[in-house]
């Protein structure tokens, strides 16, 4: 049978996961699947600062690069996550106050150092991550107390002086529907657009559960796709409370196929992402007490109902 990734790439849409490093290096079917499953491949962990730069100054690219080898491998691209968000930063950074002008040198140089290193290597970017409250408002992060909202375009200009042929997304959660956070996202890049900033598209993620499938997200793509920028689905999982039982991994799949149905559904809906294929390995239990299954194979590789219903959209 056909693979995802083939059936994915006759929409002109590419099909990717997130990658846990531990998990491709020690576990070949794993290995085997995200290599044949899969168009394009977003780290889960190993290109965010607290891995890049652990100390100030020092580098490691060695794990990111071992991603973006395998996807040179296997004829996928690569999202790279991320350049600007408020979590797993390194303690250097957090510990110390810096002042405004030392820390936009410093946030200038991480984006120029990270986007150059795979510089034409990398397909989308998610330049800014989560920046938003529920309410809309801007969150209050160490990057906007300390150098103000002008963060966001100046993270963008940044990224596209650093690698003019990468997408750059903004990217963020709880905004599938049509509500106050989005609605924000929607003013944040109309505006960015206007004054002419260099931003590609919008990044929906898609952390959801079984019971609250999105109701208005075509909508909501399409109101990007209006404003002339890609779309992506780039973190989609599914939690239910444990256990599973059938009605919630049917309820599961009809949540999922339906997210992919609205993305096939909208022009510049590039690429679909879910954060993990196999409950074997999933953010989800850790993150979520007594939430799991999220994914579209089991924990031993086995085709989930959400499998299926993702082949059967495809
Ligand atoms: C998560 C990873 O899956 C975990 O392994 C890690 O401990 C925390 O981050 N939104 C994002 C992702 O943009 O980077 C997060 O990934 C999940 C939520």
């Amino acid at each position: 049978p056909p693979t995802l990734r083939t059936l994915a790439a006759r929409h002109d849409l590419r099909i990717g996961t997130a990658v846990d490093m531990s998990a491709l290096a020690d576990d070949a079917v794993y290995r085997q699947r995200v290599g044949s499953e899969f168009s394009t491949v977003t780290p889960e962990n190993v290109m965010k600062w607290e891995v890049l730069e652990p100390q100030r100054g020092q580098y490691d690219w060695s794990a990111a690069d071992r991603l973006v080898g395998f996807a040179r491998q296997h004829g996928q691209a690569v999202r790279g996550h991320v350049l600007v968000w408020h979590n797993q930063l390194p303690a250097w950074l957090t510990a110390t106050d810096f002042s405004a002008d030392e820390l936009r040198a410093i946030l200038r140089q991480h984006i120029f150092d990270t986007v150059g290193h795979f510089r034409g290597r990398i397909w989308q970017w998610d330049v800014v991550n989560e920046a938003f409250n529920e309410d809309g408002t801007l969150r209050d992060t160490i990057w906007l107390r300390t150098l103000g909202p002008g963060y966001i375009a100046d993270a963008f200009r940044w990224a596209h002086q650093a690698d003019p042929n990468a997408k750059l997304f903004y990217n963020d959660y709880n905004i599938e529907d049509v509500n106050a956070k989005s609605d924000a996202v929607y003013a944040l890049v109309r505006d960015l657009r206007r004054q002419g900033v260099p931003i590609d598209g919008v990044g929906v993620q898609a952390h959801l559960t079984v019971d609250a499938a999105p109701t208005t997200l075509r909508q909501n793509l399409w109101r990007f796709d209006r404003l002339g920028l890609d779309t992506a689905i780039t973190e989609a999982d599914v939690r239910m409370v444990m256990p599973p039982d059938a009605a919630k991994l049917q309820a599961q799949a009809d949540v999922y196929r339906g997210v992919l149905g609205d993305c096939l559904a909208t022009r510049h809906c590039i690429s679909f992402t879910v954060w993990g294929f196999t409950d074997k390995y999933s953010w989800v239990p850790g993150t979520f007490t007594g939430e799991g299954a999220a994914n579209l194979l089991d924990e031993n590789f086995r085709p989930k109902p959400a499998y299926d219903a993702v082949r059967a959209e495809l």
